[in-house]
């Protein structure tokens, strides 16, 4: 699963995005189905499952532990779960590839197992922060080692039991709070969470599709361990996440009219929305509707004129994955923007305010990136290129974001280091074409 590093973007300058498409399944919901239907009695049936390499991680992973899966077939999945206590020890380490997600999440549901595991992962999730999973899983009571600096490998070991615990979140994050609801499916007792902000609340909902009761109150969501899950039916909707790349593109493309099929529009991931709202996007939601416990939408986008915004915090962990694709968007707008209160985008699979940042000023955008946000101010993209040259660095969301500064730049824009556009968005430069971007893909 190592990262190649040999795909690179070649983006035809102008043109418009119309029509209609569906993007891929939600990532993050993918990885939850997975995860609970291992560990359910009976079989679930998944549609609209992401066939990208970090939810295929996922789903390897709980092939080694024993769980019967079939497909991925063109997104159905059908797992038959072994119970909370049937998972067994894999024939090595699991290699969670790119993937946080599936490494944050895994360490808290395989810390109340009864077998050692180790989990490792490509460079960049080598690189990643550990510490704020490690921590609240040691109160209560898991045994995971890592290195000096708090990065993976884990190696987790098997304990006699852990507790529950009532745990106030330093970080606005839905990978620590499901990480340690996971693990307090195994504690005795009551497992809490409170959340500085609120952040996506998926592994929430689907606990409650698996019949799991779960409590919320405000900022603070509890579980009770010791209870079962049953297999169920899950549709999971298109990854708003996705969908981002193309409500920019669709925004700063003059003559652009896009129509995005049944997109998930949960209340905690459409920051991306509202901010683009607020500077003046043409996005209209249709056909609202729900499945599988996660609301959905038809989402309609026409090119608008942008303006600069000063980005509210609230809306930060709601937008915390589409900040690239926004930034983009500032690029084109008249006027300012600015974004604080955003550190977290600085421990992404890449440091993404500061690649960002090199990416527009190499467009000849002026964005000066400030400790926990940046400051971009809207201007002509390519008017004072050097080479249109852009280090992706490995990052799936910086390579797709800067792929639709094309349709506004004055010259061509290659960029480098695309190949993991796959983790999250496999046949992302077909559809983008398909809908009027000009693409190509090219290996070196
Ligand atoms: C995710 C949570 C977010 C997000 C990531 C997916 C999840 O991470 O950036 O892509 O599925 O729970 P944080 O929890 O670090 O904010």
């Amino acid at each position: 699963m190592a990262a190649v590093t040999d795909l690179r973007f070649q983006i035809a300058p102008g043109g418009a995005l119309t029509g209609r498409l569906r993007v891929p399944g939600d990532k993050s919901i993918s990885h939850r189905s997975i995860m609970l239907a291992a560990l359910a009695e009976g079989e679930t049936h998944i549609g609209g499952f992401l066939e990208g390499a970090d939810s295929l991680a996922t789903l390897a992973a709980f092939h080694r532990m024993g769980v019967a899966i079939d497909g991925p077939d063109a997104g159905r999945v059908r797992v038959r779960g072994v119970g909370m206590r049937g998972l067994s020890a894999p024939d090595g380490a699991l290699d969670l590839g790119n993937s946080g997600t599936s490494m944050r999440l895994l360490a808290g549901l395989l810390a109340g197992q009864s077998f050692p595991v180790t989990l490792v992962g490509d460079d960049s999730l080598s690189r990643r922060p550990m510490r704020r999973v490690t921590d609240p899983l040691a109160m209560m009571g898991a045994r995971i080692d890592s290195s000096e600096t708090g990065t993976a490998p884990l190696r987790i070991e098997p304990v006699p039991h852990l507790s529950g615990l009532d745990y106030a979140m330093p970080v606005a994050s839905a990978q620590v709070k499901s990480s340690v609801l996971l693990a307090g499916l195994y504690a005795a007792g009551e497992t809490c969470v409170t959340e500085p902000a609120r952040t996506r609340d998926h592994t929430e909902r689907m606990l409650t599709a698996f019949g799991y009761s779960v409590r919320r109150q405000g900022c603070k969501v509890c579980l009770t361990g010791g209870g079962r899950l049953s297999g169920c039916r899950l549709a999971i909707p298109g990854d708003i996440s996705s969908a981002a790349f193309f409500l920019v593109g669709a925004s700063i493309a003059p003559g652009s009219d896009l129509l995005l099929e049944a997109v998930g529009i949960n209340p905690t991931r459409v920051g991306v929305i509202n901010i683009l709202r607020a500077m003046g996007a043409d996005i209209e939601l249709i056909d609202r509707r729900t499945a599988g416990g996660e609301p959905l939408a038809d989402i309609r986008v026409c090119c608008a004129r942008l303006k600069g915004i000063r980005i509210p915090v609230d809306q930060v962990p709601l937008a915390i994955d589409e900040f690239p694709a926004i930034f983009i968007a500032a690029a084109c707008a008249e006027g300012e923007t600015v974004l604080t209160g955003a550190e977290e985008l600085r421990v992404k699979e890449s440091d993404r305010i500061q690649v960002m940042a090199d990416g527009l000023n190499q467009l000849g955008i002026l964005a000066e990136p400030l400790p926990d946000g940046i400051r971009i101010v809207g201007g002509q993209l390519g008017s004072t290129m050097t080479t249109g040259d852009i280090d992706a660095h490995g990052d799936h969301r910086i390579a797709m974001s800067f792929a639709m500064a094309g349709l506004r730049a004055s010259g061509p824009i290659k960029i480098r280091d695309c190949a993991n556009v796959e983790t999250s968005f496999p046949g992302f430069a077909d559809l983008a074409a398909g809908c009027g971007l000009g693409i190509e893909e090219v290996r070196a």
